[in-house]
């Protein structure tokens, strides 16, 4: 594996691959990778035959008063994981490489509707600092195929949105969510937890799968769903942001004969804000 830190590095390999007939897969991260990352570059591999993956902490998604300064930095270990998981390139930029001007002013994009409500209620301008560095990373190593983790849903179906919009000839493969043994969703943030509050995270995907339930059983009263995902969240100790059953295609509010639904939740606990989600088809 090699590894780059500047756009033109990057250029240089691909424009090579492509001309060899190579079909180029990529996974964007900030790093800090876990099993849930070594996964999409696992699902990655059945889509190209170069993969390149990104390790970048984007300041633009990151509001003033979240972890950018603190975010887990750990370059050495992502190297040896990028390169065990058979990864080709590893893109490490600095920000200035990113955003010659500085983030703050710089050309943004974003996805309206979509990336203002759920996590973008509570995080503004999150997923506007998303879909900034995703196009940024799609125009500097103009892979055929991205790889993106189900775990974070909204922003799944933001990217496949401005995609489509903005017509980017990149296809964008969802990778399940991978979970450790008792059900908790792998984040990077989940180190933030106390080992008392780990005990309590896996409630999270209980209390989702509680409510999955009830939706295969045929209930379609969704504020009551939400309402008793709230409750469970709140009595297990966490403060939840939001629980919410919505149409899995664009997150739209649902209706009694959708078939496709997903249900998705924030919550805060001690330090950190955890989110996950499920998908129901019925
Ligand atoms: O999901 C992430 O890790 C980030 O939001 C992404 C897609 C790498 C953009 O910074």
């Amino acid at each position: 594996m090699e590894i780059v830190t500047t756009i033109a590095a990057v250029r240089d390999h691909v424009r090579r691959w492509r001309s060899e007939g190579r079909r180029i897969a990529f996974v964007p991260t900030m790093g800090n990778l876990h099993p849930g990352h070594v996964s999409l570059i696992e699902a990655a591999r059945k889509y190209g035959d170069r993969f390149v993956s990104s390790i970048f902490v984007n300041p633009m998604q990151f509001g003033p008063n979240e972890d950018f300064a603190h975010y887990p930095r750990t370059p050495t270990q992502d190297e040896r994981m990028l390169a065990d998981a058979g990864c080709s390139l590893m893109f490490m930029p600095d920000v200035i490489e990113v955003y010659p001007n500085g983030s703050e002013r710089a050309t943004r994009i974003e996805v309206p509707g979509l990336s203002r409500i759920l996590d973008g209620e509570f995080r503004p301008g999150h997923f506007e600092g998303v879909t900034t560095v995703v196009a940024k990373l799609f125009h500097i190593v103009e892979p055929d195929v991205a790889v993106f983790g189900e775990k974070d849903f909204q922003q799944l179906t933001i990217i496949r949105r401005m995609v489509a919009d903005l017509c980017m000839p990149v296809e964008v493969i969802a990778a399940p969510t991978v979970r450790d043994s008792d059900g908790l969703a792998m984040s990077s943030r989940n180190q933030y937890l106390t080992p008392e509050e780990r005990q309590v995270a896996p409630r999270i995907y209980q209390t989702l799968l509680a409510a999955a339930e009830q939706l295969r059983a045929g209930e379609t009263d969704f504020a009551g769903i939400e309402r008793g995902g709230i409750q469970a969240l709140e009595g297990a100790g966490m403060r939840p942001d939001y629980f919410a059953v919505r149409q899995a295609q664009d997150l739209s509010a649902p209706g009694a004969d959708t078939s496709h639904l997903v249900v998705l939740t924030a919550a805060r606990l001690g330090k950190a804000r955890l989110i996950d989600n499920v998908q129901v088809k019925k």
